[in-house]
Formats: structure tokens, C-alpha cells, sequence
């Protein structure tokens, strides 16, 4: 099999990008990427010399660059992750989020629809997607895979957008796709931008823990390898035309999750029990911010027998040894555009 892993440079892509490459030998595993800020090959030191490993940088707004590559590699399967991933940004640049996430999802979506017009028996569309197109949850209750899309920010209104289209070309052309709406991931190469990792940064850095509002927004934390592991399963094994819930079943206000996060590098870092959570700052709330995700994979647990292999314990640590002992990948992202974005940020 060829498979066409979009978005393989950043977070969660280059998680997946790993475990198919050494799973899967007999693949072909291509990783188109257009590497912008959260797209970082330094991810991927360690496969990029496998004979299965291909890295083609392209954009997927680039519709001739993606008919050139159908074209030439006859892909069998995508996996779709390439996108603009974080809220804040898409609340100051919505179109960033328009144009990456719902038409270069259109684009992918033609070329799939004319690639394999005639041969659609053993295709696959595989459509990464969010808990966050579903809105927000109060106090109670869980996100099913009948939950109505609810999306609050630019960025789970272009995430909802992409759904939908992949849905309509499984309703419209015939499209085999599947698609898969993940919660909250954490774990090693996750871009500083976010919660967990910029919380790390900052504290190894002695800088100040800006917590939004009052602190008391629910997440539900997964292990990013977690989802590595749920996405090969339903790749392989998901049925067509279906979407998948997938969770962690791990709900945590973020003010618990960074006292936490605080005694863990204080120990990590031999500094007395008090002094990480010190930093804690309580900042202007982000706005339309969701107050509850929580996720029932009950359906992807009983179906394909998925469920989280790690405790959040067990991950939240391996992720702060991974920060500990990669400060340097830390110190390359942290540099040039990224002390820009954070002043606009958080000055
Ligand atoms: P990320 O921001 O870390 O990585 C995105 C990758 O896409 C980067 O490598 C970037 O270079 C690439 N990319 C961006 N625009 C591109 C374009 N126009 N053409 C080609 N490549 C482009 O994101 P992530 O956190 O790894 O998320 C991956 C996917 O999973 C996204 O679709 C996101 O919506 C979804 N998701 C993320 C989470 C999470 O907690 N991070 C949870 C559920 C779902
Ligand atoms: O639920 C899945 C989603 O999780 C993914 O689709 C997104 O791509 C991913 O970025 C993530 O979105 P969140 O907005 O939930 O993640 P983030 O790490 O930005 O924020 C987590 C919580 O922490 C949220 O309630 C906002 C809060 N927060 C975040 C930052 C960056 C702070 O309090 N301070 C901060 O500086």
C-alpha cells in the first residue's frame, strides 16, 4: 500500500508518521507537509532513512501539486491531518483557518474523488478531526457521535466546515471515508503554543503560568502515541462511512491539571514543592472560550476494542522527561517567529 499522510511534520502527524513507518514495512508511507511554524522535521529524525519514508513538501492549497502526486505514487489511502490547529490563532487570523482546513480538505477531497473513481473498493479517506466541532459541554454529559455540531471558534467552525464536505463527498460521489473526532492530545513534540507544552517551557524558564479566566475549563487529556494507536486501528479496521469518537476518559480543569504539572517539575527539577506553581498568573479569558469537552468512546472501545494505554500519570511524565531531555528541539521552535507570536500573545 502507498498511504498519504498530510500534516506528518507536526504534532500528532509525526506520531502517526512513526508508528506506520516501523509498523507497517511492507507500506509506503509518504508525508506531504507544508511545514509551516508547527511543522518541524526534527521530528522525525529517527525514520527519516527508512527505505518506507517518503517527505514531499507541498501545500494542499496546491491543486496541481496534489494531481502531480496522485498521479505519480497511486496513493490507496490519506490520512488527513494537515491543518491550522490552534484556537487562539484562528481568532486573530480566521481566513489562515478557511483556507487550510476547509479548501485544501476540498482539494484533497477532488483529487481522492477523480483518483479513484473506478477503483474505490480498498480506498480509504481517513478525516482527522475534533471534539471541538461539537461545542461546548456544562457540567454534565459526554460527546456521542450523534452530539449536533455546535462549533464556538474559527477554528472548530473550519474543523466542522471539513467534516461536513468529507461526509457530503461519501454522500455525493461515493467517497469511502471515515472520520475520527479526537479530544485534547499531549505528549512529546507537542508545539509550546499549547496548554501543556507552553507550561513546561515557561516553567523551565521561570516565566509566568498564564492561566485563562478563573481557570476552571474542562479538558479531557489524551496520550498523543494513545492516538497514534486509535488511528492505525481505524484505518485498518473502521467501517466506511462512519466517525468514531476518541477520548482519553480523562477529565481534568486546568487549574488542577498545572498544579499538577507544577509538582511534577519541581520535583523533576529539584526545586522546593511551591515554587513552579508560584508562576501560576491568572490572564484576560480567551473569548468564546468552551467550557467542558468530554468524550464517550464507548463506540471505537466496543467496535475495534480501542482504549488508552496509559495512565495520565504515566503520560504526563513521559512527556516531561521527553521536554527535560530535548531542550534543544524546545530551544530551535522557541526562536525567531515564535518569541513574536508570544508577545502578541501574552505581553
Ligand atoms: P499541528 O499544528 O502540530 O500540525 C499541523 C501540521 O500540518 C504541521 O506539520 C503543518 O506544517 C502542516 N500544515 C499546516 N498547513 C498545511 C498546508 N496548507 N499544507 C500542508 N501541510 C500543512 O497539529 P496537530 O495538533 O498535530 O493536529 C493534527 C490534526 O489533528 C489537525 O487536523 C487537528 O485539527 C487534529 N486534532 C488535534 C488535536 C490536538 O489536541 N492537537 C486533537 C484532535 C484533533
Ligand atoms: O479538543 C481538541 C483540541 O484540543 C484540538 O482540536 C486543538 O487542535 C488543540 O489545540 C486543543 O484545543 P484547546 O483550545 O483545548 O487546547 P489549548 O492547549 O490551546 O488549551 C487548553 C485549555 O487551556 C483551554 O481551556 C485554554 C487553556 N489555556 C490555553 C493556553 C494556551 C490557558 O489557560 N492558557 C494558555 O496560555
Amino acid at each position: 500500500m502507498n498511504i498519504l499522510i498530510t500534516g506528518g511534520a507536526g504534532f500528532i502527524g509525526s506520531h502517526v508518521v512513526r508508528r506506520f513507518v516501523k509498523e507497517y514495512p511492507g507500506y509506503h508511507i509518504y508525508n506531504l507537509d507544508a511545514l509551516t511554524y508547527a511543522g518541524n522535521l526534527e521530528n522525525l529524525r529517527d525514520v527519516e532513512h527508512q527505505d518506507n519514508y517518503t517527505f514531499l513538501k507541498g501545500d494542499i492549497l496546491d491543486a496541481k501539486f496534489l494531481e502531480e502526486i496522485f498521479e505519480k505514487y497511486q496513493f490507496d489511502g490519506v490520512i488527513h491531518l494537515a491543518a491550522e490547529s490552534h484556537v487562539d490563532r484562528s481568532i486573530s487570523d480566521p481566513l489562515a483557518f478557511v483556507r487550510t482546513n476547509i479548501i485544501g480538505t476540498v482539494n484533497l477531497l477532488n483529487i481522492a474523488r477523480d483518483h479513484w473513481k473506478d477503483k474505490k473498493a480498498n480506498k480509504r479517506f481517513y478525516h482527522i478531526s475534533t471534539d471541538e466541532v461539537y461545542g461546548s459541554l456544562g457540567e454534565d454529559g459526554l460527546f456521542t457521535e450523534k452530539t449536533p455540531y455546535d462549533p464556538n471558534s474559527p477554528y472548530s467552525a473550519s474543523k466542522a466546515s471539513s467534516d461536513h464536505f468529507v461526509r457530503a463527498y461519501g454522500e455525493t460521489y461515493g467517497l469511502p471515508y471515515v472520520i475520527t473526532n479526537c479530544s485534547n492530545n499531549y505528549g512529546p513534540n507537542h508545539f509550546p503554543e499549547k496548554l501543556i507544552p507552553l507550561f513546561i517551557n515557561n516553567i523551565i524558564e521561570n516565566k509566568p503560568l498564564p492561566v485563562y479566566g478563573d481557570g476552571k475549563y474542562t479538558r479531557d487529556w489524551l496520550f498523543v502515541k494513545d492516538h497514534a494507536a486509535a488511528i492505525d486501528l481505524v484505518f485498518h479496521k473502521g467501517k466506511n462511512h462512519e466517525t468514531y469518537n476518541i477520548g482519553g476518559f480523562n477529565e481534568w480543569q486546568n487549574i488542577d491539571l498545572v498544579k499538577l504539572l507544577c509538582k511534577l517539575m519541581d520535583q523533576k527539577l529539584n526545586r522546593n514543592e511551591g515554587t513552579s506553581s508560584k508562576l501560576i498568573t491568572y490572564v484576560k479569558d480567551r473569548p468564546g472560550h468552551d467550557l467542558r469537552y468530554a468524550i464517550d468512546a464507548s463506540k471505537i472501545n466496543k467496535e475495534l476494542g480501542w482504549s488508552p494505554s496509559v495512565t495520565f500519570e504515566q503520560g504526563l511524565e513521559q512527556t516531561i522527561e521527553w521536554y527535560l531531555n530535548n531542550q534543544e528541539w524546545l530551544e530551535h521552535v522557541t526562536s525567531g517567529d515564535y518569541q513574536e507570536y508570544y508577545d502578541q500573545m501574552y505581553k
